[in-house]
């Protein structure tokens, strides 16, 4: 079961994790250039309250996707998004990324982001399709691909969608937490049991008296 959630502040602690967990190649198409540990946790303490990060749990709970909305203002004061997204390498494949940028691109809507821009190097064909799909239109300019996908105005139904994927989100996560607190209860439970008969002395046995010997 994977849960995707809004991550609360203190779960960025999580995110921070979970980019220093990339490997190398996963880090530089993520940022389209190398980053050391300090410029990624810098890029953390620098989200404020307009932006919006977004998690993908597994059981452990680990998170193995984020994405990430930093709004900015235009000119004309229109409110504008860039997306960030990353998968942990063992988990890709499975349809995380696309839960996280439907997820990223609803909460756009509920909170007036007018379009959301991506970019990755040229060579991100997952990224390049992935953003397709959902409507950007990308081109090449200086090395990268670029693109935005512009949002419709939100209505009603799209503030009722995000309070359902909140609650379900939230539930997920939840149950994610309750498994594996279980689990550890269970192996604490079973744990003195395993080493009791671990540490039972074997009885000496004669060979030739096992039922097997005997006729
Ligand atoms: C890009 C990335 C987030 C995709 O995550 P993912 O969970 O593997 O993607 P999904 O399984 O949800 O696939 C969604 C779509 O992405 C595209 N895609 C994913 N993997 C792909 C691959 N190996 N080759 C081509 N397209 C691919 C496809 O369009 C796919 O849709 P489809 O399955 O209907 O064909 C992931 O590869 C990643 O984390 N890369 C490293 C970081 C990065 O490049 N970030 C982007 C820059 S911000």
């Amino acid at each position: 079961m994977y849960a995707v959630a809004k991550l609360t502040r203190a779960e960025y602690a999580d995110y921070l994790q979970h980019l220093l967990d990339l490997d190398k190649e996963a880090r530089y198409r993520r940022f389209a250039t190398f980053v050391r540990d300090e410029v990624i946790a810098e890029h953390v303490r620098q989200l404020t309250n307009d932006d919006a990060v977004f998690g993908c749990y597994a059981p452990g709970p680990r998170l193995v996707g984020a994405a990430v909305v930093k709004t900015f203002e235009r000119q004309d004061g229109t409110r504008e998004g860039e997306i960030g997204i990353s998968v942990h390498q063992d988990a890709r494949g499975k349809g995380i990324g696309r839960k996280l940028i439907h997820r990223a691109l609803l909460w756009c809507r509920t909170h007036d982001v007018k379009a959301l821009h991506t970019a990755c190097i040229t060579s991100n064909q997952e990224m390049a399709n992935l953003a397709k799909s959902v409507g950007a239109k990308l081109h090449y300019s200086e090395g990268f691909l670029e693109g935005a996908i512009t949002l419709d105005p939100c209505d009603l139904s799209d503030h009722m969608l995000e309070v359902v994927a909140d609650n379900h989100g939230m539930a997920e996560h939840n149950m994610l937490q309750a498994q594996a607190a279980l689990s550890k209860m269970l192996e604490m439970a079973f744990a003195p049991t395993r080493f009791m008969m671990m540490s039972l002395p074997v009885a000496e046995t004669d060979a030739e008296d096992t039922p097997a010997f005997r006729r």
